[in-house]
């Protein structure tokens, strides 16, 4: 199933944006109104912290999933998924810079030095930020097959951020183990054997399809 060029570019990605761009909206509705909570920076922090975390599954997600089922549009939607990554990750990190620590280099070196979370999290955006200095299609060009390797850099990025939110809860483990969950999923459909037989899966479904002569499935 594919949908047509232009629905895709004038209907399916501009939905998508705004729904990416939401979480956003609404933090900086409720910073306007006075509708944070009793904490406004913690919450500022949650929120960014967890949407971060959960485009960055998302964005682990569509490789799977277009193998799975074949729709290689999907493809199309992870640069700007993972520029939503480093969109939130970047306020998170901010929110913490400035209204946290209030722009002090000491206090931002020692809490970094001392907290082994806030250590996780600091390495977990510094490695972000190569990979959105390169998201372009210019430096994809340019970098060639290093840039794939580059990238992989989202691997240990992802597992960094699961084990961040880990170390910080004190009491009810049970949401980050649910991103951890996620997570090891994601990883393990990337294992060699389980991708050859995802794909041979789809291959075979398609043959068979053909030979009754139906719709088949495009291949990645
Ligand atoms: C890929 C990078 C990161 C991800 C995915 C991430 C994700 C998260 C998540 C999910 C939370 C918990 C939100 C909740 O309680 O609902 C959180 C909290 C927090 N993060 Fe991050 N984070 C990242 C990087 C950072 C960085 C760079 C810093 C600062 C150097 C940081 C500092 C904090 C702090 C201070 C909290 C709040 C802890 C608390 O409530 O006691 N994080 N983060």
């Amino acid at each position: 199933m594919r949908p047509p060029e232009n629905v895709l570019r004038f209907v399916v990605k501009p939905i998508v944006f705004a729904a990416c761009l939401l979480p956003f909206v609404l933090l900086f509705r409720g910073a306007l109104i006075g509708d944070l909570g009793a904490n406004p920076v913690e919450r500022v922090t949650d929120v960014t912290g967890e949407w971060g975390l959960r485009f960055l599954l998302l964005t682990l997600a569509v490789t799977p999933l277009r193998q799975l089922t074949g729709w290689t549009w999907l493809q199309r939607f992870r640069r700007m998924l993972g520029l939503f990554v480093f969109f939130y990750v970047s306020l998170h990190f901010l929110t913490w810079v400035w209204l946290d620590q209030e722009l002090s280099i000491a206090r931002i070196v020692e809490d970094i030095a001392k907290r082994p979370y806030v250590t996780v999290g600091f390495t977990a955006w510094l490695l972000l930020v190569p990979l959105a200095l390169t998201s372009t299609r210019g430096m994809m060009r340019r970098l060639g097959r290093r840039w794939q390797r580059l990238h992989r850099l989202v691997y240990p990025v992802a597992v960094l951020g699961v084990l961040h939110y880990l170390w910080l809860v004190k009491a009810d483990l049970l949401e980050p183990l649910v991103y951890a969950l996620v997570l090891a999923v994601l990883l393990v459909m990337r294992w060699p054997p389980l991708l050859s037989r995802f794909r041979s899966g789809r291959a075979s479904a398609s043959v068979t399809a053909r030979s009754r002569g139906g719709a088949t499935a495009p291949s990645p």
